[in-house]
């Protein structure tokens, strides 16, 4: 079983690797893959909840994928992401949702969309036992404030990002995801702390890279230019499921194999 402190000794050593994964059987493949980190990524909202963004997911529904996902995992680290509006707001609110994707899913850690918010928090939970995963640049939780666009082009906003990654890592957070922001700040993120950093969309120099499971077997009907498609999972589904159709349609599914026949029955009528 792979612990938050595997990671913080692969750091600059060798390459983490982080995948989504929404239910036990893909989590099956992720895990034997040899992906070291499974993130059951509010990203199920687009990806597999049929949701314009992730801001409609809930707390319910993240457990639930948390539960499959860490019962379809043997080797990996299960991190479950919180949720718009399950933390940050109210503290007790924010321990008690935290808490059951440990307590009650079988989760790792959890992963926080990171801010100013979130600094207190960060080390509240590191306090009680739950390990959190800051995250940075683009939070999509914040899209009606920032869009899908790059974030930290500038200086001033780079050097938030940088502070921001500075309080997170001393308020306890062990690994950061740095998301769609310029690889050149990536880097000086990752050189400026000590805990694993984890890009998106942010270059090659973080200590490991994370991306979304459909995007990457290519099962997504939409991606976002940083990710990158290794198959086409959509196509044999739909081959699959067509063939199906037709033999079913055509009368060549199924059959005697299907099936079988009880004797006793042949002279019921
Ligand atoms: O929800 C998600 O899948 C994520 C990753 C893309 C980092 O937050
Ligand atoms: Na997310």
């Amino acid at each position: 079983m792979t612990t938050v402190r595997d990671l913080q000794a692969m750091a600059g050593e060798e390459p983490i690797t982080m995948l989504t994964a929404y239910d036990a059987a893909t989590a099956e493949i992720v895990d034997e893959s040899g992906v070291d980190v499974v993130l059951v990524g509010d990203s199920m909202g687009n990806a597999v909840l049929g949701h314009e963004n992730t801001l409609p997911v809930t707390v319910d529904e993240v457990a639930s994928h948390v539960g499959a996902v860490a019962r379809g995992t043997e080797d990996a680290l299960v991190v479950a992401d919180m949720p718009f509006l399950s933390f940050g707001a109210d503290e007790s609110e924010s321990v008690k949702n935290c808490g059951r994707m440990l307590k009650e899913e079988g989760a790792n850690a959890v992963k926080l969309e990171s801010g100013p918010h979130t600094i207190e928090l960060t080390e509240r939970l590191a306090d009680l036992g739950i390990p959190v995963m800051a995250h940075l640049g683009l939070t999509p939780q914040s899209v009606n404030q920032t869009g899908y666009t790059q974030q930290a082009d500038g200086r001033e906003e780079a050097e938030t990002i940088l502070e921001l990654a500075r309080e997170h890592e001393a308020a306890g957070a062990f690994a950061l995801v740095l998301e769609h922001v310029p690889a050149n700040l990536a880097a000086q993120v990752t050189e400026a702390i000590d805990i694993p950093t984890i890009g998106i969309g942010a270059g090659g120099q973080c200590d490991g890279q994370v991306l979304v499971f459909t995007d990457v077997v290519g099962m997504a009907e939409q991606s976002p230019p940083f990710a990158e498609q290794f198959g086409d999972v959509r196509g044999e589904m739909r081959e699959a499921v067509s063939e199906y159709v037709e033999a079913v349609e055509s009368g060549s599914f199924p059959t005697a194999e299907h099936a079988s026949r009880s004797e006793e029955l042949d002279d019921l009528y």
